[in-house]
Formats: C-alpha cells, structure tokens, sequence
C-alpha cells in the first residue's frame, strides 16, 4: 500500500495589503472564503484528519469556518516565518507518509495539480519536490536553483539573491509534497540566520541535501494556478476565476445562461438542466434550482429551493424559501425569509412574503404583504392585502384555508383565521375569526347624498 498523504495549510499571515480588519484569509471569493478553498483542495487528498490549518491572525475566526470541515488546526501565535509556521504544526500533523505543504491565500491551486506533484514525488522517492513555476518576470519570488542531476539544490529568497540568481526564471511556488519523517526529523535545523530574520521553510532544501537526500522540483502546467491573494484587486481576479469555472461547468450540465459574464452563482449552487438564467443574476448560498425553470435578469436569491418548471420573472429577491413546481413569481417580489410557498402558485409584482405558507395553486398576484401566515391551496389574495403580523411587541399569526377569497386592500390583524371556502369584502379590516363559506364585510357603509354637489355650489 502507498503511504498515506497529509496536508498542513499555512494561513496565520495577516494580510496587511488588504487593507481590511478581516485576516486575509477569510475574504472570499467564489462564494467561500480563501481557506476554505484550500481546505476543500486538501480534503481531495487526505481525510479530515490528517489535514492541519496553520491558524494565527483572528484564529478563532477562521477555526470557527474550518469547523464544519472537521480539520485539525494549529495556532502559530506570531508569525515568525513560514518555516516556524510548519514547525506549529508538528504537534497536530501526523508523523508519518508524505505531507503536502499549502498556502491559506493561494485558492485557485486545482486538484489535478496537486496529484501529479505528489505522483512525481513518490515515484521520484525524493525526500521534498517543490511545485515551481517560470515567469518572465519572476518578482520577489524564491529563486529554484537546479544541480546538474536536475535536481533542486537550494531556494534563495528574492532579497538575499545575487544578481545571477535573481536572473533565473524558475521561481518557488511556495507549495511543496516532503517525505514526513525526514522533514520532521530535521526541521529544527531551520535558522534565522537570514535578511528578514524570518524562519525560511525554503532551508529544508539545503538541510535536506546536507542529509544526503535529493529535492526534486516540478514545473506547473498552468502556473496562474499560484496566484496568492494579496490585495483586493486580486481576490476579484480570482472570484472571476471561480465563478466562469462555475458557469462554464453548469452550461455543460446543461444549464442556459444567458450572458453569463454577467452573473454571479456561488459553489454550492446546484442548476437543472434547461435552465434558463437571465443576465445579472445572483444565485448565492446552498440554492437549488430543479429543470427547465427560468431565473429572471436581476433576480437575487439565496439559500433557496426552486423546484422544477418554476418561473421567476425579473428582480425577485429570494432568501431562505423554497418554491414549488411551476410556481410562478414577480416580476419584483420580495420572499424574504422561511417561506414554503406550493406548486402552481402565483405571486405577483410587489408582494413580500415572510415565513408564510402558501398552499398549491394559491394567488396572491399584486401588491401585498403576507407574514408569518398560512395560506390554503387555491385561495386568491387580492392586491394590497396587507397581514398586521406584528403589534409592536410579539408576532402573531393569520391562517387562511383553502379556497377563501380576500378581497382587495384587506387589512387582516392577527392572529385571526378565515375559514375554507369565506369571502372576505374589499376594503375590509378583519379582526375576528370568519366561518367556513361565510362573507365577512367590515367597514363603512356608503352613503350617497344626492344633489349634494349643486347645493354647495348654490352656498
Ligand atoms: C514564500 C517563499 C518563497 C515563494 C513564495 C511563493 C519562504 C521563505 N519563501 O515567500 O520562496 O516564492 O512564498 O508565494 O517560504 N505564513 C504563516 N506564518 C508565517 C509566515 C507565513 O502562516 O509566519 C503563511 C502566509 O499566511 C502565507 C504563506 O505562509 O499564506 C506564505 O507566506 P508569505 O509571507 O507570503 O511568503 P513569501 O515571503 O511570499
Ligand atoms: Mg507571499
């Protein structure tokens, strides 16, 4: 059997070019933040485990975010180097096997790359292989030298090289497959014996060949994969990666979108074939949207279930609902938390529903605010029906049965029920219970005052 791989993530640095008070690493892109790309990277490698996150700057913060993922963390408490990081890690990070070494900011690095490293380390039976890449202008990035076998015989940092050296063109990735026991075994030879007084993990090459072991170095396919996220400009440049790798995969899932450059649809989304997505769409969170449905342009909508054959017309905002089949909405409708809203129903221009129920084939199709409510199948609510959910102190709730008729610029103060199958008159301010089939009226009577009008004209 092989041995088995681990992964220590370096992520205590602070970031200070972001400019931000959030430690770099929880900024996010693609819908998650920076390390939770990297953990999610790691996690196709090795089990929870055997993969330790290197935490620092707001260490709780991010422990709080790599929680779910079920990982070990490690605190490096100042940040004296990425050399003193690893050693942070060696209480948390198993001794044995091959250990992957990967940066908290760098979340673009992809899973195919990672395995040909540790498939050349492996079969190379080298002790550490450094994941590099060539640049044309290779800027402040450690410079690989190579021996004569091909072999990498030292990394020297970019303010401690020599003319000559900052000549070469092949750079440190800073990403690195090592021989666990030999880099345990020998870490502690790393000084700061260097310009920055820093602990350099790029000295395990030296103190490894001191040894009598070999570093092998790869050269990256596609080296934009390394791109670490220092500013924001780069964290956009890489939430545009993340989010065209996104639509480019549900396009070929079958997805329709419509001028996707423009749209924004994190991760985790999951999209039905047939789909149609309009531009300038926002798709956020955990939402699933089932086949053949349509998401209007400018609709934003999280963490919601949109089932199959839905229509959303343009600009609805969607939070926290779930919308049954061929369920049609907006345009401009507001589902702003905790709705459960059934097939077939119809919810028109500027309603808002919140926490509201809405049973199969029920209408409410224009102006209307529907809270903490439950609403029988095929009832019609009319336009302007307006739920009094809230008495300045505690919610109450309004239930509907099936088949009632509200009509239009109703007030209804819950809590209060209207029974299956009751009308209710326009203009109406409902206060108490209505029975089943009955019609409740509840407001001034007209009166016509004839020849009123002449009179006063006469005065
Ligand atoms: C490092 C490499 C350099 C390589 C470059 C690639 C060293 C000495 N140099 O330089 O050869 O070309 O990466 O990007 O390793 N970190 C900690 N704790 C620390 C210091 C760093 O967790 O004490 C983390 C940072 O958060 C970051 C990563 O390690 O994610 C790299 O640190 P950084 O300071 O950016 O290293 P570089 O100087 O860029
Ligand atoms: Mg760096």
């Amino acid at each position: 059997m092989s041995s088995p791989l681990s992964v220590v993530i370096l992520a205590a640095g602070f970031g200070t070019r972001m400019k931000s008070q959030i430690t770099k690493v929880l900024h996010r892109a693609g819908g998650l933040s920076l390390v939770e790309h990297v953990v999610r990277t790691a996690l196709t490698m090795a089990p929870p485990e055997r993969v330790v996150a290197v935490v620092g700057h707001q260490a709780k913060r991010v422990g709080a975010v790599l929680a779910p993922y079920g990982v070990r963390t490690a605190l490096q408490e100042v940040p004296r180097g990425t050399g003193h990081a690893l050693q942070c890690a060696r209480a948390a990070a198993p001794a044995d096997g091959h250990l992957v070494v990967l940066y908290g900011d760098v979340p673009l690095l992809s899973e195919a790359t990672l395995a040909r490293l540790v498939m050349q380390h492996v079969s190379g039976r080298a002790a550490a292989t450094v994941l590099t890449a060539v640049f044309d202008d290779p800027a402040a990035y450690g410079r690989i030298i190579r021996g004569a076998d091909g072999g990498v015989e030292a990394i020297i940092e970019h303010k401690a090289a020599t003319e000559a050296q900052r000549a070469i063109r092949e750079i440190n990735s800073g990403i690195y497959c090592f021989d666990a026991l030999l880099l345990w075994r020998h870490i502690d030879a790393i000084t700061t014996n260097n310009p920055a007084g820093e602990f350099y993990l790029t000295d395990m090459v030296e103190i490894l060949r001191a040894h009598g072991h070999r570093v092998d170095g790869q050269i990256m396919a596609d080296s934009s994969e390394m791109l670490g996220i220092n500013t924001k400009v780069e964290l956009a440049d890489a939430d545009r990666v993340f989010r065209a790798r996104k639509t480019t995969q549900l396009m070929l899932d079958g997805v329709t979108i419509e001028r996707p450059e423009t749209v924004t649809i994190d991760l985790d989304v999951t999209i039905g074939a047939d789909t149609i997505v309009e531009p300038n769409t926002r798709i956020l969170g955990n939402t699933v949207i089932g086949q053949n449905a349509r998401i209007g342009a400018g609709s934003v909508i999280s963490n919601s279930i949109i089932s199959d054959g839905v229509i959303l017309q343009p600009y609805c905002v969607i939070d926290d609902s779930q919308i049954g089949e061929a369920a049609h909405v907006g345009p401009f409708a507001r589902l702003r938390l905790k709705n459960r809203v059934g097939a077939h129903v119809h919810i028109g221009n500027f309603v808002e529903l919140k926490n509201t129920a809405m049973g199969d084939g029920a209408k409410a199709n224009h102006l209307a605010y529907l809270g903490d409510s439950t609403i029988g199948a095929k009832s019609n609510i009319g336009a302007g029906t307006i739920t009094c959910n809230y008495d300045g102190k505690l919610k109450h709730a309004t239930t509907i049965g099936a088949d009632v008729f509200v009509g239009s610029n109703s007030t209804l103060v819950a809590p209060v029920t209207l029974e299956a199958g009751s009308y209710i008159a326009a203009g109406s301010v409902i206060t108490q219970q209505v029975p089943a089939g009955a019609l409740a009226i509840a407001r001034g009577r007209q009166t016509n005052k004839e020849g009123w009008v002449e009179k006063k004209k006469g005065s």
